[in-house]
């Protein structure tokens, strides 16, 4: 006979009746020594985390990223030396606007934040499935989302305030041309790419820099819907898809790639590259394979692993840094931040966030202090001196070691302190050029989207955005005007 496990208390007291409260007779009332009843309610009032502010519907998988091609003479990362290095990795897709009970299927990017767990701590890309973004300065970001996300009176999705926020932002013009096309609905998580979109760096044994850009290609190619598609799809038909596809063996992966720029070569380089709202072109910066990345693995609890884990753009290894652009050095903080409100002062001791190599620093103590110390990377931290500099070194007491000193970042220019105006950058050339790249079907299915939001828009806001487009191309200007009258 099978031995039984006896159901318990949260503190482990074995638990006599799970189906009946404890009442002054069978008709009530309750009485006070419900102990067992309160501890279950309480416990319950608990069980969510604030919801993320952006990206808050999501779903995430465990993969292995594998390296094909050294990076040794750009990089000192330990997982980019060596063709054949297989290095865990924890992927979260999402939409970006809607609530954690919106659709799959929304009109929105799709995160792609990957987590490497390298030998040398986590580096997260932090990225998105389209290489670019709608700003270029961080201070824009919570405007932006306020416009996107539903409206404050009527807690209904309300197009025309979007438009409201593009038609005073043209840096929006190539992010926003990309959403309104054929691609802004990926079919699945699957069949998309993924891009760290920022510039980034990499730094070498030397202490050379180099300007990168990374990016994933899907392997199992691109499959895109229609509005009026997605409008008959399962709101939980693309996390369905994630996990029906990893159970059944069939993993999805992607190749890996990158584009590189010499330091020195940002200065006078045609575009800005630090612009969040521009591609390089693969003319000039051509993309070189390194490796690829597969996801084999679901969650076993969703809650534990893909609600509490954390990626941040501040998390970078010796190797890997950050660059001058402005959006990503406001992220630099931003996640972190958010991470400590939305999860706590520990976020990094959850498994699905703790590095997989030791992690050894003097930060003590907080909610959950020493929860996971069992967990691989995580520290026990006991009596062990808690303060540096100290005298205990030689006892294995943790010392920053020098050799990993990012190389300093150079100021490209000869810089003056203050509010950097970048209304006169060129918005319009990379949007006009992938509007003359669509097919006349790709640039109806352009034009029918544009039209149905903008057309909810006020007189004086459709005009700005037609400003806009014509200034791209003067037939993406004819056209969306068509449309709308
Ligand atoms: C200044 C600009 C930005 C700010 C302030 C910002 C802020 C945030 C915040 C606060 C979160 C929620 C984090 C959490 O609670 O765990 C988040 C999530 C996210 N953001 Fe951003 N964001 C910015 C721009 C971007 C850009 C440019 C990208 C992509 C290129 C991006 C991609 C993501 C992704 C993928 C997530 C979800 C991460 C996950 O799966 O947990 N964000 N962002």
């Amino acid at each position: 006979m099978s031995k039984k496990t006896v159901l318990t208390t949260s503190s482990g007291a074995p638990v006599a009746d799970d189906n009946n409260s404890i009442s002054a007779g069978k008709r009530g009332p309750l009485t006070y020594d419900n102990h067992y009843l309160f501890e279950k309610l309480a416990h319950f009032n608990r069980e969510r985390l604030p919801e993320r502010v952006v990206h808050a519907r999501g779903t995430g998988a465990y993969g292995t990223f594998t390296l094909n091609k050294s990076l040794s003479d750009y990089s000192i990362a330990s997982f980019l030396q060596t063709p054949g290095d297989k290095t865990e990795v924890f992927l979260r897709f999402s939409t970006v606007g809607g609530g954690q009970d919106s659709s799959d299927y929304a009109r929105d990017p799709r995160g792609f934040a990957v987590k490497f767990y390298t030998e040398q701590g986590n580096f997260d890309l932090v990225g998105n499935n389209t290489p670019v973004f709608f700003l270029n300065d961080p201070i824009k970001f919570p405007d932006f989302v306020h416009s996107q996300k539903k409206d404050p009176r009527t807690n209904i999705p309300n197009p025309g305030r979007m438009f409201e926020f593009w038609a005073n932002h043209p840096q929006s013009l190539h992010q926003m041309t990309i959403l309104m096309s054929d691609r802004g609905i990926p079919f699945s998580l699957r069949h998309m790419h993924g891009f760290g979109s920022h510039t980034l760096s990499f730094w070498n044994k030397a202490g050379e820099r180099f300007w990168v850009k990374w990016h994933f290609k899907t392997d199992q190619g691109i499959k895109t819907l229609t509005g009026e598609e997605a409008d008959k799809m399962s709101p939980f038909g693309a996390q369905q898809d994630l996990v029906d596809s990893i159970d059944n063996g069939d993993f999805p992966s992607w190749t890996v790639k990158v584009q590189i720029m010499p330091e020195s070569e940002a200065l006078n380089y045609k575009i800005n590259p630090f612009d969040l709202t521009k591609i390089w072109p693969h003319k000039d910066y051509p993309l070189i394979e390194v490796g690829s990345l597969e996801l084999n693995r679901n969650v076993d609890n969703y809650f534990a692993e893909t609600e509490q884990s954390a990626f941040a753009p501040s998390n970078l290894v010796p190797g890997i840094g950050a660059s001058p652009d402005k959006m990503l050095q406001a992220r630099l903080l931003a996640y972190q931040d958010a991470h400590r409100y939305r999860v706590g002062a520990n976020v990094n001791q959850i498994p699905v966030n703790a590095p997989k190599c030791p992690m050894n620093h003097y930060q003590r103590d907080g909610a959950f202090a020493g929860s996971f110390a069992t967990n691989s990377g995580c520290p026990a931290h006991g009596g062990e001196v808690n303060f540096y500099p100290n005298d205990q070194g030689a006892n294995g007491a943790p010392v920053p070691d020098s050799q990993l000193m990012a190389p300093p970042m150079p100021v490209l220019e000869d810089a003056w302190i203050g509010h950097h105006d970048q209304g006169d950058e060129d918005y319009y050339s990379q949007a006009g050029d992938l509007f003359r790249l669509m097919s006349e079907d790709q640039k109806q299915q352009l034009v029918g989207n544009i039209a149905g939001g903008l057309s909810q828009a006020s007189d004086s806001v459709q005009a700005r955005m037609i400003e806009q487009f014509t200034k791209a191309d003067s037939d993406y200007g004819v056209r969306i005007k068509a449309a709308l009258s």
